[in-house]
Parts: C-alpha cells; sequence; structure tokens
C-alpha cells in the first residue's frame, strides 16, 4: 500500500470526494472541513452543549463515561500536539473510551522498515478509531481510503479522524471554531440567564446585530497561506449567509492567501477583502472597527525556507501583531480566537489582551474537548442517548437548559 495506490482518488476535487466518506448522510471519516454542513455542525454543537451540561454533575459524568466503555482508540500523532491531542484525550476520558498512543514513530516498528499504512492497518485491528495528525498532506485521506478497500474486502474497517494533515487540513479545529463562534454570536451569558439583557444592550449600540454566524465579518490575521486552521474554518463559514472575510497578511506569495482559496470563497458568494493592516480602510472605516471576530494565527516558521529568507527580513510584521489599543477599537462584543499555540517570542497575541472579554481563546481551545466528545458521540452513534438522558435529566433538575446554540 502506498500513497500512488490512492492518486486516481486523490485528485479529484473536494465534493466528489466526500461521499466516500460518508454512509448517505452520515460521516463515517473525518477527513475534510467541507464535510461538515451547517446541520451538521448545529447536530455536534447542541451534543457538545449537552456534555458539558451534563459533565457538571457526578451523575452526569458517570453516564458519559459508561457510553463507549467498549471502544478503543488509537492516537497517531507524528507531529507535534498539544491541544488536539490532549482535548482528544479528554474527550474519550469523558465517554469513557480508553485510548492509546504513537507519538514517536522511533518507538514503532516503522525504524524496522514498516510502512505508515501497514502501523495504520494494524491499529485498526486493534483499536475502533485512529486519530491522527501527520506532516504528510494528505496521509489520513489515504487511510480513510485504505480502510474503504478493507471494508469493501468484508475486513475489518475503523473510522480515520484528521487531526492536522500537512498544510492542507485540520478539520475538526474547524468544527470547535464553529462551535466557539456560535457560542460567542449566541449574546448568552450562562451564570445569570434570568436577568441577562446584554443582547438589548448591544442592540443599542449596534441597531443592526442579530444573533448568529450570518450576516457577520470575519478578519484573519497572520500566516494565511501556510496554517491550515484558516482555510478549514474559511470553508465551514463560506456555507452561511452574506458572510464578509477579510485578510490581513504580508502580500508575500509563501505567506498571502492562493488564489485557489480566493476563487473558492468568492465563488460561495464571500465578500473577500485582501488588507495589509488592521488600520487599511474598508468602505471608509478602518477594517479593525468592522470586524464580529478576528482569528489570529501564528507565521509558521518552521516551514521558512532558506530562499524566503531575504524576502521575508524585509517585511514589517509588526503589522500582524495585535495590541491592546487595537482590542480598545474593536467592537465591544467582538470575539477573538486563535488556534494556538501562539509564538510567545513574535507575539501576535501579547498576553496583555488575555482578560479582555472579547479574548475567547482559552475558552476557545476548551471547547475543542467538547466539541470532539461531541464527534466521537456521533460517530459511535450515542448522541441519541445523550439527547435522551439529558431531557430526562434536565426535566429532573433545575434550570441547566441554558447552554443551546
Ligand atoms: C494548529 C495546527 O496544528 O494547525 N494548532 C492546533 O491544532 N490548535 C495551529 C498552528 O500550529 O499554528
Amino acid at each position: 500500500m502506498e500513497f500512488y495506490d490512492f492518486e486516481s482518488r486523490l485528485e479529484r476535487p473536494v465534493k466528489v470526494k466526500i461521499p466516500d466518506f460518508q454512509t448517505g448522510e452520515r460521516l463515517n471519516h473525518i477527513v475534510f472541513a467541507d464535510q461538515f454542513t451547517t446541520s451538521t455542525i448545529d447536530r455536534l454543537g447542541r451534543t457538545a452543549n449537552r456534555i458539558r451540561l451534563l459533565a457538571k454533575s457526578t451523575e452526569g459524568c458517570r453516564f458519559l463515561s459508561e457510553l463507549l466503555r467498549h471502544k478503543r482508540a488509537m492516537l497517531y500523532f507524528t507531529q507535534p500536539s498539544t491541544r488536539t491531542f490532549l482535548s482528544f484525550m479528554a474527550a474519550c476520558q469523558i465517554l469513557g473510551l480508553s485510548c492509546t498512543e504513537v507519538r514517536d514513530p522511533s518507538t514503532s516498528s516503522e525504524t524496522k522498515g514498516e510502512s505508515p499504512y501497514d502501523s495504520v492497518r494494524m491499529f485498526s485491528s486493534y483499536f475502533d478509531v485512529v486519530i491522527m495528525r501527520s506532516k504528510v498532506p494528505q496521509f489520513a485521506e489515504c487511510c480513510a481510503y485504505m480502510m474503504n478497500d478493507l471494508r469493501q474486502a468484508s475486513r475489518r474497517s475503523v473510522p480515520i479522524i484528521n487531526g492536522g494533515s500537512g498544510a492542507d487540513e485540520h478539520p475538526t479545529q474547524a468544527l470547535l471554531d464553529m462551535y466557539t463562534i456560535h457560542r460567542a454570536f449566541s449574546f448568552h451569558h450562562e451564570r445569570n440567564s434570568s436577568q441577562w439583557t446584554w443582547f438589548d444592550e448591544l442592540r443599542e449600540q449596534y441597531p443592526g446585530l442579530r444573533k448568529g454566524v450570518d450576516g457577520k465579518v470575519f478578519g484573519f490575521c497572520g500566516d494565511i497561506r501556510r496554517g491550515r486552521t484558516i482555510r478549514s474554518l474559511a470553508h465551514l463559514l463560506s456555507q452561511y449567509e452574506d458572510v464578509s472575510m477579510y485578510f490581513v497578511s504580508p502580500q508575500h506569495p509563501k505567506l498571502a492567501m492562493s488564489s485557489e482559496f480566493r476563487k473558492l470563497l468568492l465563488d460561495r458568494g464571500v465578500n473577500v477583502r485582501e488588507v495589509a493592516s488592521f488600520d487599511e480602510r474598508i468602505d471608509d472605516v478602518p477594517m479593525i472597527e468592522l470586524l464580529d471576530c478576528l482569528y489570529m494565527t501564528r507565521f509558521q516558521r518552521e516551514h521558512n525556507r532558506p530562499e524566503d529568507e531575504a524576502d521575508f527580513q524585509a517585511i514589517d510584521f509588526s503589522q500582524f501583531r495585535l495590541t491592546p489599543r487595537l482590542v480598545a477599537r474593536m467592537k465591544s462584543y467582538a470575539a477573538i480566537l486563535h488556534p494556538f499555540p501562539r509564538d510567545a517570542a513574535f507575539g501576535e497575541i501579547p498576553t496583555t489582551i488575555d482578560a479582555d472579554p472579547r479574548a475567547h481563546y482559552f475558552r476557545q481551545a476548551r471547547n475543542g474537548m467538547w466539541a470532539r466528545a461531541a464527534l466521537l458521540a456521533y460517530l459511535f452513534d450515542v448522541d441519541a442517548t445523550i439527547t435522551d438522558y439529558y431531557e430526562q435529566y434536565t426535566r429532573q433538575t433545575s434550570d441547566y437548559n441554558v447552554g443551546a446554540l
């Protein structure tokens, strides 16, 4: 089994590939962000809310941890990861799945010449799902095809979840980003729901403000070209109505958005603008003041090539750092997101911004655990059981029904 065995399937457009990863409407492998439709995003968001609320009580935790006690997950992460790895592990623990990891292929038989495809097939013999991150683009996709071929041959086959594949995709990050965005734009306040009139107050200040994602303005800043999280999230956001996306990055071909990506968004009706700084004016207003949500990213220095060093040195990167002054000019309800890790040396988001109510990035990372637990519950078909229990449970207990999307 090698990469070229899948070549003809890899060359197809994404929308033609998607049916290969699902059975009817039901997702089976998670390879591309575009597999998540708005209704799947809503469904998973509702499950995530139920899980997070049930997890507040011992009884709820006990219920959740029995659901998948009979299942096992393999975390095969050969590229560095903190949040994706740990939040998947925590998600497994919440649902009772036991998990094992391979992070360093030098501890596996790959050092004896075993191919990564044989490794993944072996994992599928012992485990019920393989969650993987690789620096090799399309490796997760190829593993999903391998699993499909095995199923076709009536052999054992398990779901593959792409936890980040090279520079191309990071679908579960996009899922948790969407979950965070939905929660931010529900303008809900969990702790004091009965008296909270924050949305009404905001509407006085911003009369056109609506709940939800439609009509919102998103800013993306940093390494637009090489960061996989921006691309995956933009795919999902482009499914909503009347969305604007403003991209702030150096105008260098290795860092600015690719023409394919721009075309894809324009074809989907997104209002796309590319600007060189947060102060550049759009319809005569500085871009930073127009944003409902700002998605910051780090510059992926590990991908720098020696031949680009001179060009990169000539760029004024200070334009791509957020400052408390810029944040003070943002809308009061705007959400600042970052997939993390942030680059402490570069400082695209200085820690002085962390206490600002607009800073959602730590909450976003925690949301990754709930969103991934919801995804696992869905893949193993226990999300309806969670809904039934939740409805019964909320009837018995007090006002827990506050987390709905
Ligand atoms: C990102 C990734 O690995 O693509 N991290 C993450 O999964 N949260 C972002 C990055 O590395 O810059």
